[in-house]
């Protein structure tokens, strides 16, 4: 982050981490202290989100480099209409997941994730100050993904054996950026740790 500018901040996890709730209470705190906050999710809102959202629903499989081509094209759709702009204004940005999503899941499925890392880092995309990997066992957070969606229809990714593999993944990731949060703990002691982190490194208090 450069001097002045406001921070881009990530949360990562697994689906049934709490990474939403923590996002939404996180950019909540902030607007409500009159920072101007730009709140995004992958995959987007966009034209390819969108299609993503309704092959991830679907009971068709996609295979793994359609997926990488269709996450990608959606990341370039999201940071030249979105995030870009959000960071020129000077907002903080919020992003619920990100490149390192990307990683994770679809490198869950024989593919490196560090190439995949390597890829987006080679389409220039912008990185973030921060990234918060909202950790949880698999058992919580196939618990958690069942008690809100009793039909037990579930989406591609949300199986334990693959979830197993993605956390791993999050797990192997590091960086002066990247921080690992227990997310099995209550969700006001999670925000807590997560917002006295943003202020200390961001707003100097
Ligand atoms: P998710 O944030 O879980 O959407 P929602 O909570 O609204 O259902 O994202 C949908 C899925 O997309 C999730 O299982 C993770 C997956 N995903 C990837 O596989 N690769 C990526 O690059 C991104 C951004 C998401």
């Amino acid at each position: 982050m450069t001097e002045g500018n406001r921070p881009f901040i990530v949360f990562e996890g697994i689906d049934g981490s709490g990474k939403s709730t923590i996002a939404e209470m996180i950019y909540r705190h902030y607007e409500s202290r009159g920072i101007p906050v730009y709140r995004g999710a992958e995959p987007s809102g966009g034209k390819w989100g969108r299609e993503i959202r309704a092959l991830l629903a679907s009971r068709n499989s996609v295979g793994v480099k359609e997926q990488l081509r269709l996450f990608l094209l959606d990341r370039e759709d999201d940071v030249r209409n979105n995030i870009l702009p959000a960071l020129r204004d000077n907002k903080m940005v919020i992003m619920d997941r990100y490149y390192h999503s990307n990683a994770a899941y679809q490198g869950a499925l024989d593919q490196d994730p560090r190439v995949i890392i390597d890829i987006n880092r080679g389409k220039g995309f912008p990185e973030p100050d921060r990234v918060y990997l909202m950790d949880i066992d698999t058992d919580t957070a196939v618990q958690r993904i069942s008690a809100r969606n009793p039909s037990g229809e579930t989406d591609f990714f949300e199986k334990k054996n693959l979830l197993e593999k993605i956390r791993a993944n999050y797990l192997s990731f590091s960086g002066p950026n990247f921080l690992i949060i227990d997310s099995t703990l209550p969700v006001p002691a999670v925000f807590k740790t997560v917002k006295n982190d943003i202020d200390t490194v961001f707003f100097g208090s």
